[in-house]
C-alpha cells in the first residue's frame, strides 16, 4: 500500500474529483472562472468546467509576457537537418501568432472553423496551431509522413476553411514535397477549402497556383489580432488516430480540461517549472507533439526545444546528447525506439560520454512499451531516471507514470508505473469482471476520465460511444490489455485490437489489409505486426492469391509496397508481402487474426477449436515469428 504526497493525491483525485481539478484550475487564467468544475449532465459524456471562458493562446504566450517572461526563450528550434538553430522569446512568439492568427482571421477564420495543417518540423506549424488557438479556431495537424488519400480522409472529416502547409519536409535522405500530395489530397477530397497557406522552404521553392497563398506575402498584407474568449467546452484541436477500421478517428480535445490538465501534469508528471528547458523529441502531428512540444511547455512558462532531425545519422549517435549539453536541458522525452535506434549505433554509449549531460535530470519514455532491456541500457548509461509514461491520443496526458514532481516513486522495469491522480484504473475479463492482480485482461479507466481527455469524437458521439464506453459500461476501453502488480502498478502489454505501434507510430492494420486486398492478385490477406529489434513492431501481409494467378513474389511484393506508400504513406514502415497456401479461419470463415497476433508476440496461442484447418498455422507460426 503506497503512501505518500502521490498516495494522498491520487485518493483525492478519486473521492473528490471536482475539489481536486478545481484547484488545480486556479492554475489556469479564466476569463470567467468556472463554478461547474464535474459536468455530468449528459452521463456518460462528462464534460469539464462546462460555465468557464478562457483562450489557450493566451495562457500559453500573453500570459507570461504580461508576468514579465516576455525576453525569455519561449521555442528553440533546433533542426541539424538545415543547420540552423533559432531561438524566439516569448514576445517575439507571441507577435508571430498574433500576427499569423490576423491572417487567418483575413482569411474568414473565426471561433469554430477548421484548419488543417500540414506542415513539416518548422517553427510556423506550430505558429499556426497557436494562431487557431487564439482565434477559438479548431486546428487539425496531419503528420507529413501521411499519403494524400489519408489526408483527404482527415479533410473531408474536418471540413476546414484553410489549409497551412510548407513547400517541403526534410528527411535525412530526401526532400518530402507537400504541394504535391497536397494537390491530390485535393482532388481527392469532396471538401473543398477556401484556401491554401503555404510557406516557401529554401530547401524547395513551389509555384503557387490557384487558391494558394504565400505565408510571407499574406503576412505583410495583415495586423496581429487579440485573444477571442472561448468555453472551456468548446474544441481546441481535432488530432486523427488510427482505429480498427480504415476510417481514422478524429479525436477531440476541448480548451479548458486540455489547459488545466497539461499545466498540472508539466509541474507533477514531468518535474517542469517556468524557465526550465524542456525537449519532446517527438513530431507536431503527433500527440505527443501536441502535448508536450507546443501546449504543456508554454503553459508552464518553460522554453521548448522543437527539433527537426532523426536521433542517429544527424549527425550521428550524438546528436541528442549534444542538443542536452548546448541548451541545458532539463527533461528530455521520447519514444523507446529512439533510444533502440541510439544503442544499435552506439551499444557502449561512447558518444554520451563525450557531452556534459549534467543539466538532464530525467528521461521520460512513451509511445510504446518501454522494454526492460531498453530500460536498463538507458538507465546505465545515462545515469539519470528513465521514466516510462503510457498514455494515447485519446487521453492527452498520461494515465499511468512516476510522477517525479508530485512523488518519485520505486521504478520497476517493464511498468510506466501507477496512475495518474484521475485515472482510476482497472482491468477486467471479457464479461468486464476485475480480474485478479498479475493476470492479464482488458485495461479500462473508470468514467468520468480526468480533464483534457477526449469529450468525443469528432461529430461523432455514437462511435465514441461504441467504441469506448459500451464496452464495458462505466468504463472507457482503452484498447490496451495488460496488468496490475500486488503494489498497484500498471504493466501494459499490447493493444487488444488491430491497431499496431511502428516506431511509436499507431497505424491501423485494417487500412493496410484494405489496401493490399486491392491488388488484383489477391484474394485473401491478413497484416499483422511482427516483432522489430528498433521499431517495436513491423507490419507484414499474409496473401493468398487468386487461383489461377502466377506472379514472381519480389513483383508482388515491390506492387503492394508502392501501393502502401501511395495510400497510406512511408510511416507505415511496410516492406513484407508473403505468400502463403492459405489462412487460418474459422468454420464460419473468419480469419484468426487476434490467433495470428498471439503467435507473432510469442504467446503459445490455444488453437481455436473452430478453427477450419489446423495445419495452416504450423506453416505460418515461422513466418509469423521472424522479421
Ligand atoms: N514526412 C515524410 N516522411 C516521413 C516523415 C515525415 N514527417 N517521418 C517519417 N517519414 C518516413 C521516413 O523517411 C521513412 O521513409 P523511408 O521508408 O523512405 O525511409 C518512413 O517514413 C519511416 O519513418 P520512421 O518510422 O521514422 O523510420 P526511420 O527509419 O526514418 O527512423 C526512428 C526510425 C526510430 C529513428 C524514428 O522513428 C524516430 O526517431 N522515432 C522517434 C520517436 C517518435 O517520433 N515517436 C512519435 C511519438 S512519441
Ligand atoms: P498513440 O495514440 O499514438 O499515442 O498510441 C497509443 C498507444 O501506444 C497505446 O494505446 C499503447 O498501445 C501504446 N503505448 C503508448 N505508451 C505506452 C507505454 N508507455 N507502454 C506501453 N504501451 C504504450
Amino acid at each position: 500500500m503506497l503512501m505518500g504526497r502521490y498516495a494522498e493525491a491520487y485518493s483525492r483525485s478519486n473521492s473528490d474529483p471536482a475539489g481536486f481539478w478545481g484547484e488545480a484550475a486556479e492554475l489556469v487564467h479564466w476569463d470567467k472562472k468556472p463554478t461547474i468544475i464535474l459536468d455530468d449532465s449528459n452521463v456518460p459524456l462528462y464534460r469539464w468546467f462546462s460555465d468557464g471562458t478562457l483562450n489557450t493562446c493566451f495562457n500559453a504566450l500573453d500570459r507570461h509576457v504580461i508576468l514579465g517572461r516576455g525576453e525569455q526563450v519561449a521555442l528553440i528550434h533546433e533542426s541539424p537537418l538545415t543547420g540552423t538553430s533559432t531561438e524566439f522569446t516569448y514576445a517575439e512568439l507571441l507577435e508571430k501568432v498574433a500576427h499569423f492568427a490576423g491572417v487567418l482571421y483575413n482569411l474568414g477564420v473565426v471561433a469554430g472553423d477548421r484548419v488543417v495543417i500540414y506542415m513539416p518540423m518548422v517553427p510556423e506549424a506550430m505558429i499556426a496551431m497557436l494562431a487557431c488557438a487564439r482565434l477559438g479556431a479548431v486546428h487539425s495537424v496531419v503528420f507529413g509522413g501521411f499519403a494524400p488519400a489519408e489526408l483527404a480522409a482527415r479533410i473531408d472529416d474536418a471540413t476546414p476553411k484553410v489549409i497551412v502547409t510548407a513547400s517541403c519536409g526534410l528527411e535525412p535522405s530526401r526532400i518530402v514535397e507537400y504541394k504535391p500530395m497536397l494537390d491530390e489530397a485535393l482532388t481527392l477530397a469532396e471538401h473543398k477549402p477556401d484556401y491554401q497557406v503555404l510557406l516557401q522552404r529554401k530547401q524547395h521553392q513551389v509555384e503557387l497556383d490557384g487558391n494558394y497563398l504565400d505565408w510571407h506575402q499574406v503576412l505583410k498584407a495583415s495586423q496581429p489580432v487579440t485573444c477571442t474568449s472561448v468555453k472551456a467546452t468548446d474544441p481546441l484541436y481535432i488530432l486523427y488516430t488510427s482505429g480498427t477500421t480504415g476510417k481514422p478517428k478524429g479525436i477531440v480535445r476541448d480548451n479548458g480540461g486540455h489547459a488545466v490538465a497539461l499545466t498540472w501534469s508539466m509541474k507533477n508528471v514531468y518535474n517542469i517549472d517556468a524557465g526550465d528547458v524542456w525537449w519532446s523529441a517527438s513530431d507536431v502531428g503527433w500527440v505527443v507533439g501536441h502535448s508536450y512540444i507546443v501546449y504543456a511547455p508554454l503553459f508552464a512558462g518553460a522554453t521548448t526545444i522543437m527539433y527537426e532531425g532523426k536521433p542517429v545519422g544527424t549527425p550521428d549517435a550524438g546528436a541528442f546528447w549534444r542538443t542536452i549539453e548546448k541548451y541545458k536541458v532539463k527533461g528530455l522525452f521520447t519514444a523507446p525506439t529512439a533510444i533502440r535506434a541510439i544503442k544499435k549505433e552506439d551499444p557502449a554509449g561512447e558518444w554520451i560520454g563525450k557531452f556534459d549531460l549534467s543539466s538532464f535530470e530525467n528521461l521520460f519514455l512513451a509511445g510504446e512499451r518501454l522494454d526492460p532491456d531498453t530500460y536498463h541500457w538507458a538507465t546505465d548509461k545515462l545515469g539519470v531516471p528513465v521514466i516510462d509514461n503510457w498514455w494515447q491520443t485519446e487521453t492527452g496526458w498520461p494515465i499511468a507514470a512516476n510522477m517525479r514532481g508530485l512523488e518519485p516513486l520505486p521504478i520497476k522495469p517493464g511498468s510506466p508505473s501507477v496512475p495518474v491522480p484521475g485515472y482510476i484504473v482497472e482491468v477486467l475479463d471479457e464479461h468486464g469482471h476485475n480480474v485478479e492482480p498479475g493476470h492479464d485482461g482488458n485495461i479500462a479507466i473508470k468514467l468520468p476520465m480526468p480533464p483534457g481527455t477526449l469529450p468525443t469524437l469528432w461529430g461523432d458521439d455514437e462511435r465514441y460511444k461504441d467504441g469506448y464506453l459500451n464496452v464495458f459500461p462505466g468504463y472507457y476501453a482503452s484498447g490496451d490489455g495488460g496488468y496490475l502488480d500486488e503494489d498497484g502498478y500498471v504493466y501494459v502489454m499490447g493493444r487488444t485490437d488491430d491497431v499496431i505501434n511502428v516506431a511509436g507510430h499507431r497505424l491501423s492494420t485494417g487500412s493496410m489489409e484494405a489496401v493490399v486486398a486491392s491488388h488484383v492478385a489477391v484474394a485473401e490477406c491478413a497484416v499483422i505486426g511482427v516483432a522489430d529489434e528498433i521499431k517495436g513492431q513491423l507490419p507484414k501481409a499474409f496473401v493468398v492469391l487468386k487461383s489461377g494467378i502466377n506472379i514472381d513474389p519480389t513483383v508482388l511484393q515491390d506492387e503492394i509496397v508502392a501501393m502502401m506508400r501511395h495510400e497510406i504513406g512511408p510511416v507505415a514502415a511496410f516492406h513484407h508481402v508473403i505468400v502463403v497456401p492459405g489462412l487460418p479461419k474459422t468454420r464460419s470463415g473468419k480469419i484468426l487474426r487476434k490467433t495470428m497476433r498471439g503467435i507473432a508476440d510469442g504467446r503459445v496461442e490455444p488453437v481455436p477449436s473452430t478453427i477450419e484447418d489446423a495445419s495452416i498455422l504450423e506453416i505460418l507460426a515461422p513466418l509469423l515469428r521472424t522479421n
